[in-house]
């Protein structure tokens, strides 16, 4: 079945200038790119975002981060988008990602991972409506 998921191209890249070429990964793997924005985070719409690491030891680092620069935002469809995204993406820390995945070709650090994508539908959902409030399904 079709699905949607969230995929946000992290301050790291935009700032390297790896917007197209990760966008270029994600065309080649079929998805299609239903919605897209470039937008900088402020810190409220990054602590609602990621108001479920409120606490976490790496939540002020994490926030930090994501307020420094810009971040691009597109809505992915394809078939099981939830789970290939998250496979094609790598686990948090790129140095324990296999070779071809996203985050260990353009991730620095387990902050700096370079992209994020949502871990189930649910999550997708919420995130979608913070970032795409008028998004109609
Ligand atoms: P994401 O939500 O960005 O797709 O990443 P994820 O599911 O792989 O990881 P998650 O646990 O949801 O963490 C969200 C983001 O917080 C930063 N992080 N730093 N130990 C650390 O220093 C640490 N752990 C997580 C990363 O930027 C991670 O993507
Ligand atoms: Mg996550």
């Amino acid at each position: 079945m079709k699905e949607i998921t969230l995929l946000l191209i992290k301050p790291d890249s935009t700032a390297k200038n790896h917007t197209g070429a990760i966008l270029k990964i994600i065309e080649e793997h079929g998805y299609i790119i239903k919605e897209m924005i470039m937008f900088h985070m402020d810190r409220e719409f990054a602590e609602r975002f990621y108001a479920v690491h409120k606490g976490k030891i790496f939540y002020e680092k994490l926030i930090e981060f994501m307020t420094s620069g810009k971040t691009v935002a597109a809505i992915l469809q394809k078939e099981n988008a939830v789970e290939h995204l998250r496979k094609i993406v790598g686990k948090t820390d790129y140095h324990e990602t296999k070779p071809e995945t996203i985050r260990r070709i353009y991730g620095e650090t387990v902050t700096r991972n370079a992209v994020h994508a949502s871990d189930s539908h649910e999550h997708a959902k919420e995130e979608i409506s913070i970032i795409f409030p008028e998004y109609k399904y």
